[in-house]
């Protein structure tokens, strides 16, 4: 059977999903976003210039490469349209290679507020959401009232947009929240929403069926991270998606049976954004280190990123969660200079060790059982075939392979498109 290939994060997010993709994207025709939206900052690195993607797929700027923005994915029209300006500024034709989804869900300005007034009224226990109106936009999915893409061709959009802004109002004055003015934002969401009238507005289940079952070769672009899922993340601090493979049989409409190769992305390190456990998390120079020179601030918020060691239990369980059958390794070349380097496999939690991730995870509960690596100690940012590698470096991957039962086939050591090992 004809299968759709799915790249996706292993970690809390910002593994170097926008890059894997754009490198990936020559083996493929179609590119499609499955879930998430513009709280996702996918960078993209080439030809000198510098891109960060939020609602477009990664596939945009090869030019055989056609790209969808999937049904589970929310969208912001002014976000997007701000993005597919500053595409168009590299003389690419958006309009003719991008379809989205008539079922994708839209942002309203009134989301973006109820996210900023959600999460001051959970003062101290905030998610630390990238407020872009993610966590009500999915609420108003679930609760089966949100205004999808297709609606905008409706004759009564205006009214169904102030019919559910209404409603948000009411909910944003009872958290007493009042700090707030959304005339200009929403004026130009109109804007933004009528340009967006005039793109191809697709049932992309039936496109992306139809297209596979042709022999086009697809692959399905995740956001976030396995661990910022829904259902199975450090809940409540996730986002409202599932970010994990499953997530791809919702968000664009295929059958699971249809799944092909599960790329699995992760760091050689952990980064999180935004409150939540992490076990491995740094509060040292080592941490501070990772963070300067992995330029560890997010593509989307700018906020410093809290780093830490590979977390090999949660690597694992992501990989289990994902079925994921082929594992692509992301700044190698940030550790290049670490005299020691250490990976978690165990956690004492309890008064036991346990080597899976657990439901009761908390900010300070559990402490990690280190295991020590020799570093490198070379760079590796100019290597560009396996065999050049550092011992050291091979047997930190060996390890990786073994402890999680997937190969380790693409090693990056930097953020340019060039700066890939293909094994
Ligand atoms: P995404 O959200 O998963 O697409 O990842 P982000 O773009 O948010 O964060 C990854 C960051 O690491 C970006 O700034 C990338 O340019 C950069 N990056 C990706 N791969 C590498 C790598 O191998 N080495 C280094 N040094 N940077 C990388
Ligand atoms: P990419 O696709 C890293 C985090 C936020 C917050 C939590 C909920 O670039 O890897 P939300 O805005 O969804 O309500 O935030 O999830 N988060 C991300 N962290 N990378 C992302 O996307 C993220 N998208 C959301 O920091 O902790
Ligand atoms: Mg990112």
């Amino acid at each position: 059977m004809k299968k759709v290939d799915v790249v996706l994060g292993l970690q809390w997010g910002d593994e170097g999903k926008g890059k894997v993709v754009d490198v990936l994207t020559p083996d493929y025709e179609i590119v499609a976003r499955f879930q998430g939206g513009p709280n996702a900052g996918h960078s993209l690195h080439f030809d000198g210039d510098s891109f960060v993607l939020h609602t477009v797929p990664s596939g945009i700027f090869r030019d055989k490469t056609d790209n969808i923005i999937g049904n589970g994915v929310v969208i912001d029209p002014v976000i997007l349209m701000d993005e597919i300006s500053q595409i168009e500024t590299k003389g690419i034709d958006v309009k003719a290679k991008l379809k989205i989804a008539k079922r994708a869900n839209l942002i309203l300005p009134t989301h973006r507020i109820l996210d900023a007034a959600n999460e001051a009224a959970k003062g101290k226990s905030k998610i630390g959401s990238t407020l872009k109106g993610i966590g009500p936009a999915y609420t108003d999915k679930a609760a089966r009232h949100g205004l999808r893409m297709g609606d905008v061709l409706l004759p009564d959009f205006k009214e169904r947009y102030e019919h559910l802004k209404k409603a948000h109002l009411v909910q944003i004055e009872s958290l007493g929240y009042k700090d707030f003015d959304i005339t200009e934002y929403e004026a130009k969401w109109f804007e933004c929403v009528k340009t967006l009238a005039g793109f191809d507005i697709v049932d992309n289940e039936v496109l992306v069926n139809k297209e596979v079952e042709a022999g086009k070769a697809i692959l399905a672009e995740g956001a976030q991270g396995s661990l910022l899922d829904v259902d199975f993340g450090t809940y409540p601090f996730v986002t409202s998606s599932n970010t994990l493979c499953a997530g791809v049989c919702t968000g664009l409409g295929i059958a699971p049976s249809r799944v092909g190769e599960v790329f699995g992305i992760f760091k050689a390190y952990c980064t999180r954004v935004g409150s939540g456990p992490f076990p491995t998390e740094l509060f040292d120079e080592d941490g501070e280190k990772l963070r300067q020179i992995g330029h560890e601030f997010g593509a989307t918020t700018g906020r410093p990123r809290r780093t830490g060691w590979l977390d090999m239990v949660a690597l694992k369980y992501a990989v289990m969660m994902n079925g994921a059958t082929k594992l692509i390794m992301m700044k190698s070349d940030v550790m290049n200079d670490f005299d020691t380097i250490k990976v978690c496999v165990g956690y004492e939690m309890d008064g036991k060790t346990i080597d899976w991730f657990p439901y009761e995870a908390k900010d300070d509960n559990i402490k990690p059982v280190y295991k020590e690596f020799k570093g490198w100690k070379s760079d590796v940012s100019k290597c560009r075939s396996y065999d050049e590698l550092p011992q050291e470096l091979k047997d930190y991957i060996k390890f990786i392979e073994t402890e999680t039962g997937a190969p380790v086939t693409i090693v990056s050591v930097g953020p340019d498109r060039s700066e890939t090992i293909f094994r």
